[in-house]
């Protein structure tokens, strides 16, 4: 099916069939705009940018590239394709139909589910507005905005649904994620990690490597949803998600390799006197960055992940590799709090879905870290990063107010104090990093001096293409 761009509204989901549900969302859109310019990318807006638009949600329509400014992208609604008679893969309802509708007993669930992904979608589009004026490339520059407008296509995705689906209540919610603002002390965006700020461009790969990635584990949770217009939602959400994480991902590895090579050649094995980034630097925001990530998929033991399990709601990345659907009687070994320390304890497999959705993101980041270990190394210089335990400075969960170190060995509050500067970014860190993006780089092909240039363009394109139109 090819979407209609020149609908107000495009969409996959035959909006024209429903006038009620099209004049509320045309009455949300004036809305989303305000809250774009408002607080969407400082500057740059009146700028022709080569973005992808999503014209059909096929494996070849889908990306589809032009110049477009930014307030006018057109920011559509899609479903993947339904997958005929699909049946629910897990928990107490598994094999059953799934749902076209919401079930009245899930109402609040669901509403509750849908409310806290959405709201990370303008949340992150807050966290990243000023980096355009400290861009290292014509080339970054347009993938910050690629994310950018993607994740506000992924607010107008929750925002169908709660609309659709959720009467009075979800358009109110819809008007209450413009309203929230990411680390604003009276209205802040729900989750701790989206009231971060994001300050530099060490910063914000980090957020696309792991906060994103950290999104597409959940969106792989509901894309498992007995709720069909969630699953498919999530579903055409992870296509598009797939390049924010391939930001990242590249991001931190061409800031490794500058780091690497410049370190190699310094008689103290440093690269900031040489315009480049210190490796241990990066290395202490991976740690900040990788633990606030793994306080996004909640508590170990978790009552709401088992409830949500148990009734079809939300399941497990690719529930269909796990060897066991229901989990009725199953139990897993887990670390938990008791008192003032940690003890090993079975715990009903249900209650520790979080858990296992946790690992499956720390073997994806782990893969992703074996990756720059290997840049390093093909430079020809000794540095090894390395993830923190997923123990280390966690605010969430059966580790949240315990001490520990990198390696996950238990301390006292007063050796952690002594050394958290070995372990988590500095003032002097974030100066340093900052004293390097003072202004944007922008001309054709020039790249910053902290930064390699990419492998290849995008969509084909040459690495020195006009990427963004100054004029
Ligand atoms: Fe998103
Ligand atoms: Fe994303």
């Amino acid at each position: 099916m090819t979407v209609d761009l020149s609908a107000k509204i495009p969409n996959n989901v035959d909006l024209d069939s429903d006038p009620r549900l099209r004049r509320a969302l045309e009455a949300w859109q004036p809305k989303y705009v305000d809250w774009w310019k408002e607080v969407g990318p400082v500057g740059y807006q009146t700028k022709e940018i080569y973005l992808r638009t999503a014209v059909d949600v096929g494996a070849k329509g889908w990306a589809n590239f032009d110049y477009v400014r930014m307030p006018d992208y057109r920011w559509g609604i899609f479903l993947s394709d339904a997958a005929p008679d699909r049946r629910i893969g897990f928990g107490d309802v598994a094999d059953d139909p799934v749902w076209t509708d919401v079930p009245g007993e899930h109402r609040a669930a669901l509403r509750r589910l849908i409310v806290t992904q959405a709201d990370t979608e303008p949340a992150s589009v807050e966290q990243q507005r000023k980096l355009g004026a400290i861009c290292p490339s014509q080339y970054d520059l347009r993938n910050l905005f690629q994310v950018n407008v993607e994740e506000g296509r992924h607010l107008w995705a929750m925002v169908y649904l709660l609309h659709r689906y959720f009467g009075r209540d979800g358009r109110d919610e819809g008007d209450e994620l413009l309203q929230r603002r990411a680390g604003s002390p009276d209205k802040p965006r729900i989750l701790a990690t989206f009231n971060q700020p994001v300050e530099d461009w060490l910063d914000f790969f980090m957020f696309t490597m792991f906060t994103d990635r950290d999104g597409k584990f959940q969106l792989l949770s509901l894309a498992e949803s007995a709720f069909d217009p969630l699953a498919r939602s999530a579903q055409f959400m992870l296509t598009e998600e797939a390049h924010h994480l391939f930001v990242g991902e590249t991001g931190i590895d061409r800031i490794v390799q500058r780091s690497a090579e410049l370190s190699r050649n310094d008689p103290n094995g440093e690269a900031h006197s040489h315009g480049g980034i210190d490796l241990p630097v990066i290395q202490r925001y991976l740690n900040l960055w990788f633990s606030s990530c793994l306080d996004l998929f909640g508590g170990e033991v978790s009552s709401n992940a088992a409830t949500y399990f148990a009734a079809g709601l939300k399941g497990r990345p690719n529930e269909a590799k796990f060897p066991d659907h229901v989990e009725r009687d199953e139990v897993r070994l887990l670390e938990v709090a008791d008192h003032d320390h940690l003890v090993m304890r079975e715990v009903a497999a249900r209650l520790a879905i979080n858990e296992d959705v946790r690992d499956a993101y720390i073997r994806d980041c782990e893969r992703a870290v074996a990756r720059w270990n290997r840049t390093i190394e093909n430079v020809g210089f000794r540095y090894k990063l390395r993830l923190p335990n997923r123990r280390f400075h966690r605010m969430i969960g059966e580790h949240a107010g315990h001490h520990f170190s990198p390696d996950g060995e238990p301390i006292s509050p007063e050796v952690y104090a002594r050394r958290v500067d070995e372990w988590l970014p500095t003032a002097a860190d974030r100066v340093a990093v900052r004293a390097l993006q003072t202004r944007p780089v922008t001309g054709a092909g020039e790249f910053a001096s902290w930064i390699a240039p990419p492998q290849r363009g995008i969509n084909g394109q040459p690495i020195d293409f006009t990427y963004v139109r100054f004029e």
